[in-house]
């Protein structure tokens, strides 16, 4: 069992990886919890919660609305949580995301504390406090930064997981080895069949690096000012593929590496030999999805990016596995680079 410790100038949070999910009872208050949690995750882990007021929502995107905070601010209200009240959220990105934000606002911020069940919530989500709701189709428009007292991660959750979910895990996982941690990239290139068998003993180590990595960023950097901007490798692409052809965001993450990779390759930042390998990783998990964004939607999509700034966007390029750096570009050149990859395909 691992524990990493994220300090931030207002908080202290523990993130515990391999450790039995159950034990979260132990590190509860003796009144005032209530557990929010999706239909899909109460179903298969419903009887082994602890034993106080549940919430459950909807499972997916659709539940990460404001509306689905008032109802639950209300269901909190007549369960009697008051200041000294504890949100535990089980779940996912989508569960955690919402309980978060719900704890955070509530009676002007109660506690709170995870148990983090998806990969991509183990490997990303569920650290660095971020929470939010979606506005009218734009993803976590309203939200805060408030780190959770503690994460849960039990490898062991991970076995449930539909393959698409852990793949789209997985493509997370591979971006903090990209931007951040050659070791881990290697790990993960010689592990194909242990990571597709969902080796519980790798997976905690996997877990662990990549909360390592996102732990250190986030205590320089909370509120994303420099560094923090690193972990959106893949996004700026990525987010058009995922509005464009609606697949699981890890999915959508990926082709956006591989877009990044290749105009990093382009501005000379990296050799052919890694573009080759990072383009290699992705593709033998089958992780990259055909797309032709048309010429008035990409131009639509990457104008909307949130990580703009008038005429430019912070654009994430790889400077070799492991490492990466931000640059200013204009929304021009991002889009031109491109319909350039689209039309060489
Ligand atoms: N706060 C952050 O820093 C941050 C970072 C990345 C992503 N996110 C957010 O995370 C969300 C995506 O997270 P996600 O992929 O975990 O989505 P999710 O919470 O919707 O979970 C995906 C699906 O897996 C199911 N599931 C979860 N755990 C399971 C288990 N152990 N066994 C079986 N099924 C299980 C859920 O019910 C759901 O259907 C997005 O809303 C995204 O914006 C947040």
């Amino acid at each position: 069992m691992g524990k990493i410790i994220i300090n931030t100038p207002g908080a202290h949070s523990e993130i515990l990886i391999g450790e039995n999910w159950q034990s979260v009872i132990r590190l509860l208050p003796e009144n005032g919890v209530v557990i929010i949690t999706d239909d899909n995750v109460r179903r298969l882990y419903g009887d082994r919660f602890p034993k106080v007021p549940l919430f459950a929502v909807p499972p997916g995107e659709g539940s990460k609305k404001l509306e689905v905070i008032e109802r639950l601010a209300e269901k909190l209200l007549e369960a009697g949580i008051d200041r000294t009240g504890f949100v535990l959220a089980i779940g996912g990105g989508v569960v955690c995301d919402l309980a978060g934000f719900l704890a955070s606002i509530y009676m002007r911020g109660i506690r709170c504390g995870y148990v983090s069940t998806s990969l991509l919530s183990q490997v990303d989500a569920s650290t660095g406090g971020k929470n939010g709701v979606n506005l009218k189709g734009t993803k976590n428009m309203l939200g805060n930064i408030r780190q959770p007292e503690f994460v849960i991660c039990d490898p062991s959750m991970l076995l449930s997981l539909s393959e698409e979910e852990y793949l789209s895990g997985l493509a997370e996982l591979i971006k903090t080895a990209i931007i951040g941690d050659k070791d881990l990239f290697d790990l993960i290139e010689r592990s194909h069949k242990e990571i597709m068998d969902r080796n519980c003993d790798l997976l905690t180590v996997l877990v662990t690096k990549s909360v390592t990595f996102k732990a250190l960023v986030v205590s320089e950097d909370e509120k994303e000012t420099g560094l923090r901007r690193i972990l959106n490798f893949g996004h700026t692409y990525g987010h058009a593929v995922e509005m464009q052809k609606s697949v699981k965001h890890g999915f959508a993450v990926a082709s956006g590496m591989e877009l990044a990779t290749d105009f990093s390759f382009e501005k000379g930042f990296i050799s052919s030999g890694e573009r080759d390998k990072i383009v290699n990783l992705l593709n033998r998990f089958g992780l990259l999805e055909t797309h032709n964004i048309p010429d008035d939607q990409i131009d639509q999509l990457i104008l909307h990016d949130k990580k703009k700034t008038g005429t430019d966007i912070h654009f994430v390029f790889t400077e070799g596995i492991g490492k990466a750096i931000v640059k200013t570009v204009s929304v021009g050149e991002v889009i031109g680079f491109y319909k350039r990859f689209r039309d060489k395909k």
